[in-house]
């Protein structure tokens, strides 16, 4: 079964526009596993301009289902992470400014840097991923960190989805075997949305879970939280 984590960023941009607390952050990560997610993802960025560090600690108490952090490993991100305690970290390479992530790791490169703080997390029993693109050289330098899972950045998938779902679909199925050879667990997650996320779980159903905010929240203003929760499922299942 792939599991939808709902990114609930979006949400705390809303809010934040007007400084109060509407919509509010907690009730809509409670109903969200009410309607049906499977888990609940933030992503506290350096400047807190979404969901804010305060709201991680708040949200954990009420996670029924799974808890997932993602971010650039900050000396303040992996403090936050450690004293909270997700079922899962997510690990990003964001510039400070990024307006939104737009890369994986180069898991070559920052393999040292990688490999210690995944060990950091899965001592305290927090399940690692590390975002990553397609490239083999990537994932296998993933593995070598230790980390439980990657998480496939789709956006590419997502941007070529209209013009040719095989040729677009094909780097990951390739990517999502191969890490599943080398023992990783699979997320996806970027710009996925209901045209295209059904055509990615049928060919590659073994895929973990998938973390979506963007196009999930955009929906909802149309089709309610509730329905569109459930359309998401719905392309999730056999
Ligand atoms: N995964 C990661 C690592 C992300 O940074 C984001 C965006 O915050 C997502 C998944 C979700 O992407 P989207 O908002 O396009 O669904």
């Amino acid at each position: 079964m792939t599991k939808l984590s709902v990114n609930i960023n979006k949400i705390a941009t809303i809010r934040n526009a007007r400084g109060g607390n509407v919509p509010n952050v907690l009730n809509a990560a409670i109903n969200c596993q009410v309607f049906g997610a499977d888990g609940i993802t933030v992503h506290p960025r350096p400047d807190q301009r979404h969901i804010r560090y305060s709201d991680v600690l708040e949200i954990k108490p009420i996670i029924k289902t799974e808890f997932n952090i993602e971010g650039y490993p900050s000396a303040e991100f992996i403090a936050l992470v450690l004293s909270v305690k997700p079922h899962q970290v997510t690990l990003v390479p964001d510039a400070h400014d990024a307006i939104t992530s737009n890369a994986g790791w180069d898991t070559g490169r920052y393999r040292a840097f990688l490999t210690e703080i995944v060990g950091e997390f899965r001592k305290n029993g927090i399940r690692t991923s590390l975002f990553v693109g397609t490239s083999a050289t990537d994932i296998e330098n993933a593995a070598l960190s230790g980390t439980d899972r990657i998480e496939l950045y789709t956006e590419p998938y997502a941007s070529s989805f209209s013009t040719d779902a095989p040729s677009a679909v094909a780097p990951f199925v390739r990517a999502a075997e191969l890490a599943r050879s080398l023992g990783l667990g699979i997320n996806a997650g970027h710009d996925l949305n209901l045209d295209n996320l059904r055509f990615l779980h049928e060919n590659i159903p073994f895929i973990d879970e998938v973390s979506i905010g963007h196009a999930l929240i955009s929906d909802a203003l149309y089709l309610g939280l509730e329905n569109t929760i459930q359309l998401y499922k719905r392309q999730l299942s056999r």
